[in-house]
């Protein structure tokens, strides 16, 4: 062995003369400790790892196994994972221990041939090595998760069976995180009731499955099961999100306040959840409270938070607060802008959110596909069709955008409420792609405006064939009919609404009181004390109509 070294020490690599005097105490495992601190000392570039392997050959390390996989590792750890794999494949014998150690490297980098290399090792496992272990596993699922291939993850799970590693904690719990992420929830379960002993990070594999999807109804009734004791800020958080994400906001806002009742602090994505859905909700208070939270806490507001905040103070009324969050934050980026601007533009604001607008790109802000929805409505309400349409232009030439069909919509309403249906309706019929009924449904009612009834009527008939069963096409061109005085034919199109079977669409609006969202549908008689909620709204009506005698 000790020759090897001298030979080693005397390789350009070898930097370290100590070494040399010591040579002849040494034994394999402090061969590679010394092998594992030269190459932390030396490794850092291709060059020196090239010399490295130089010696390794000279010395004969290179048949070491051992030696190979912390060599891989420190090729992983200086990007260069290709030069690894090189000198993997010629390795004649490989182990279980340097495959793994592959299989973990290839996991770790953002290679575009990576996933498929990590495979190929994996698939080659038995011809290449002994047996895969409890550590191959894991990092084979990771692989896994990156494809997304739940039939290959289902593959693995059956080795891991033939293996006799179904038991182990970390393979199961790898399995339930594939399982979770690939979109094969049913099997995720399976794995998950088998368990005996579960850790945190498997009851939150599973819950971030549910929410991913947004079947949360699962995702709460885990949440429920989960003993308190395991429940940490991320079980929370994932259900909190999942709820936000499937629009269910006053539900996460409850799961929300549960958890700071039950004394878990939030982080940051929570917050981020839970702002959203206040901004959802337009609930102000709840909001606030958030935000004020975050400030007591002294928790540092990074640019997201800072773009939720605004965006809750702008979806829940006031923009004049969103403006103040907005100027006082230093840092933005392109949502910030965005966020402001939609903001504005949908306050009504038209002329302050392309000065916005402005601002943003005189600062070197790059729009974005949402900022455009954002300027384009903004035209639409000031009513600057030529700037509008010069920006709709602009996407494409000067952003490389390509204008997607709500893009298309912002043009079309804009051109249509500035009274020019014929260019409008030129537009829809030159779309890439076909009109849906938001766009039909804008220039049905720019239509009736401007009162044209042969293209109120054209609009019409492709609404219905879109969504039959909307009652507010039907009404718009009654209206359009009745306006013009043909009132038998308002009446045909009234009748014919009833023909069809078509309902009109329940009412719907909410209010915040007490930090709690209630909402009120049309005709919904289901709350438990809706009798007394009349009787309170007729005693209303009276005293109003009272009051106005
Ligand atoms: C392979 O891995 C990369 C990360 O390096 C991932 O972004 C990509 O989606 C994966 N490719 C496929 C085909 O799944
Ligand atoms: C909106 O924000 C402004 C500025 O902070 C504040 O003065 C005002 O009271 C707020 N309005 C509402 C309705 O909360
Ligand atoms: C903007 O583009 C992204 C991806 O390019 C897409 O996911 C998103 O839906 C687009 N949004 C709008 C409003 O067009
Ligand atoms: C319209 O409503 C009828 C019954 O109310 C239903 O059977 C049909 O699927 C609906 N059509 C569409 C396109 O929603």
């Amino acid at each position: 062995m000790w020759q090897r070294i001298i030979a080693l020490s005397l390789s350009s690599w070898l930097l370290q003369p100590p070494i040399a005097l010591h040579i002849r105490r040494v034994s394999t495992v402090s061969v590679i400790n010394w092998f594992v601190s030269s190459l932390k000392l030396h490794g850092t570039n291709l060059k020196t790892l090239k010399q490295a392997h130089c010696s390794m050959i000279i010395t004969g390390l290179n048949r070491d196994n051992l030696i190979v996989a912390k060599f891989v590792e420190a090729c992983s750890n200086a990007g260069d994972l290709k030069y690894a794999y090189s000198v993997f494949t010629h390795q004649p014998l490989p182990n279980t221990y340097l495959c793994n150690t592959m299989i973990r490297a290839l996991s770790l980098v953002d290679e575009p041939n990576a996933n498929s290399t990590a495979v190929l090792v994996y698939r080659k496992f038995w011809a290449l090595c002994s047996k895969p272990d409890t550590f191959t596993f894991p990092f084979v699922l990771k692989i896994v998760v990156r494809l997304c291939d739940v039939l290959f993850g289902r593959q693995v799970h059956g080795q891991t069976v033939v293996f006799g590693f179904d038991s182990s904690v970390h393979v199961v719990t790898g399995l339930i995180q594939m399982y979770s992420s690939c979109g094969g929830l049913g099997d995720a379960r399976k794995v998950f009731d088998e368990m005996r002993v579960r850790d945190v990070t498997v009851w939150n594999a599973l819950l971030a499955g549910y929410g991913k999807v947004g079947e949360m109804d699962e995702a709460m009734g885990l949440l429920e099961m989960m003993p308190c004791w395991v429940r940490n800020a991320v079980s929370w958080t994932c259900v909190i999100s999942g709820y936000a994400k499937s629009g269910r906001a006053s539900e996460a806002l409850e799961v929300f306040q549960r958890m700071l009742m039950e004394n878990v602090e939030p982080d940051e994505v929570t917050l981020l959840a839970a702002l959203s859905a206040c901004a959802d909700l337009g609930s102000l208070e709840l909001g606030e409270r958030i935000c004020n939270y975050v400030d007591q806490r002294g928790m540092k507001r990074a640019v997201s938070l800072n773009n939720a905040v605004i965006d809750m103070y702008a979806k829940s009324g006031n923009i004049t607060k969103a403006l103040e969050e907005f100027e006082s934050f230093n840092e933005r980026n392109v949502v910030t802008w965005t966020t402001i601007i939609t903001g504005l533009a949908t306050h009504g604001l038209g002329v302050q959110a392309l000065e916005m607008f402005n601002r943003m790109v005189k600062a070197g802000g790059k729009p974005n596909n949402v900022t455009f929805i954002a300027i384009l409505s903004a035209c639409s309400h000031v009513g600057l069709v030529d700037l509008g349409k010069c920006l709709f232009s602009s996407m494409r030439s000067k952003y490389g955008i390509h204008p997607n069909i709500e893009h298309y919509g912002c043009l079309i309403d804009l051109l249509g409420r500035a009274g020019k249906l014929r260019e409008a309706e030129k537009i829809i019929r030159s779309m890439p792609f076909e009109a849906n009924a938001a766009i039909w449904g804008s220039l049905l009612a720019a239509s009736n405006v401007h009162h044209d009834l042969e293209l109120g009527e054209r609009a019409l008939n492709q609404l219905i064939k879109i969504e039959p069963n909307n009652s507010g096409n039907y009404m718009l061109l009654a209206n359009l009919y009745s306006d013009l005085g043909r009132w038998d034919e308002s009446r045909m199109v009234r009748k014919m609404m009833k023909g069809t079977g078509v309902k009109k669409m329940a009412g719907e609006s909410s209010i915040e009181v007490e930090n709690r969202v209630y909402r009120f549908i049309y005709g919904d008689v289901s709350h438990p004390r809706v009798e007394k909620i009349h009787e309170f709204l007729q005693e209303m009506d009276l005293q109003i109509q009272s009051n106005e005698i």
